[in-house]
C-alpha cells in the first residue's frame, strides 16, 4: 500500500515560500502552537473518555491517529498518566537532534526536517511550557509512546483500545475506508473514537491560511473558495478532497455512529453568484458552509 505523506502535492517554488512564511506567521499569532486551545480541547477528550467508556485516563488505553509533530494530545494523556500511543506517518519532531534531522530527511525529505528544525527553534521550546503551565501538570516527553506508522495499516492487535481519538487528520489520509476498517478493529467493542474533519469543500478547507478562520479574519488577496474553483494558492499540503456525504457513508458501512458534530462558518462570503459556480462544480451549500465534522463512533453491535 502506498503512503502518502502531508507533502505530497507539487506546487512551485514561490507557494511554498508563501506557505512556509503563512505557517511562520501563524505560529508567532498562536493559530498554531497555541497552548490554551490545545489544553481546552484535551479537556473535551478527557470528557469523551469518561462520557463513552466510563474511564479516568490513568485506567485507559488510548491512541492518537495522526499525533503531529508535537503529538500534544499524545504528551497530555501521557501526563494524565494514561497509557498511550500517538502514531503519524511523518516523523514526529517533539525532540530534535542531528541524528533525528537526519531521519527526517531520508524518510520525509528535506523540506519537511527543515520545517521541523525552525519550529523546533523557534516555537516548541516556549509551547512546551506554556503546556505545562496552562494544564498545571508537567508535560514531559520521558518514556512517551510515538511511533511512525500509518493510519491505514495500524501495528496492534485487535480491540486493545478503549478510546481513539484523530484531529484534522483524515482529511489527507489517501484510502479513508482503510483506515476507518483499522480503527474498527483494532478498537475494544467497550470503547469509542472521535474522529474530527476539517472539511475539504469549506472555504478553509483549502488550508489556505488567510482563510483559516473566515468568521475572525478574511483575506484581500485570495478569493473565498479558491481551491474549489481556480486554485491559484494552492496549499503545501495532500488533501482527499471528500465531501461530508462521503464521509457519512464510509463511517455507517464500517462502524456504528452514536453521534455527529458540525461546526458552520463562512456564510457571509457566499453570494447567490458563487454558491451556483460552486453548485455546478458539485458541492452542495451545505457542502460549502461546513467546516467540520466530528463522529463519535463505536463497533458495529451484533444485532442476534
Ligand atoms: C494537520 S496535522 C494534525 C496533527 C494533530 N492531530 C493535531 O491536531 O495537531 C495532520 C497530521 O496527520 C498526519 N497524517 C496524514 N496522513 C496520515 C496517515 N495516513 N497516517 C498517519 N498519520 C497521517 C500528518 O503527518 C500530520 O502530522
Amino acid at each position: 500500500m502506498k503512503n502518502v505523506t502531508m507533502s505530497g502535492q507539487k506546487i512551485s517554488v514561490r507557494s511554498k515560500i508563501k506557505s512556509a512564511f503563512d505557517i511562520y506567521q501563524a505560529h508567532k499569532s498562536k493559530i498554531f502552537s497555541d497552548a490554551k486551545s490545545a489544553v481546552s480541547y484535551h479537556k473535551d477528550l478527557v470528557k469523551y473518555l469518561q462520557v463513552y467508556t466510563g474511564l479516568e485516563p490513568r485506567n485507559a488505553r488510548i491512541l492518537d491517529v495522526g499525533c503531529g509533530q508535537t503529538a500534544t494530545q499524545t504528551l497530555l494523556f501521557h501526563a494524565d498518566g494514561a497509557k498511550v500511543t500517538g502514531i503519524d506517518i511523518e516523523v514526529p519532531t517533539y525532540k530534535m537532534s542531528p541524528s533525528l534531522f537526519f531521519k527526517v530527511i531520508k524518510l520525509n525529505g528535506i523540506e519537511r526536517a527543515l520545517k521541523s528544525l525552525s519550529r523546533h527553534i523557534l516555537f516548541d521550546k516556549n509551547f512546551f511550557i506554556e503546556l505545562s503551565r496552562e494544564y498545571g501538570k508537567e508535560v514531559s516527553f520521558e518514556k512517551v509512546d510515538i511511533r511512525i506508522m500509518d493510519a491505514k495499516s495500524l501495528a496492534f492487535d485487535p480491540s486493545c483500545f478503549d478510546l481513539i481519538f484523530s484531529t484534522t487528520v483524515f482529511e489527507h489520509i489517501d484510502d479513508v475506508p482503510a483506515a476507518v476498517k483499522e480503527i474498527d478493529r483494532v478498537l475494544k467493542p467497550s470503547g469509542a473514537a472521535v474522529i474530527f474533519v476539517h472539511l475539504f469543500p469549506s472555504i478553509s478547507g483549502g488550508h489556505c491560511l488567510e482563510w483559516i478562520f473566515p468568521d475572525k479574519f478574511s483575506s484581500s488577496e485570495v478569493p473565498p473558495w479558491d481551491h474549489l474553483r481556480d486554485n491559484k494558492y494552492p496549499a503545501n499540503a495532500y488533501m482527499n478532497r471528500l465531501t461530508i456525504s462521503r464521509y457519512r457513508e464510509i463511517f455507517r458501512s464500517n462502524v456504528e455512529i452514536i453521534k455527529e458534530e458540525t461546526v458552520r462558518d463562512g456564510e457571509r462570503f457566499l453570494s447567490k453568484e458563487l454558491e451556483l459556480e460552486l453548485n455546478k462544480n458539485g458541492f452542495s451549500k451545505e457542502d460549502l458552509l461546513t467546516r467540520s465534522v466530528t463522529f463519535f463512533i463505536r463497533k458495529k453491535r451484533n444485532v442476534n
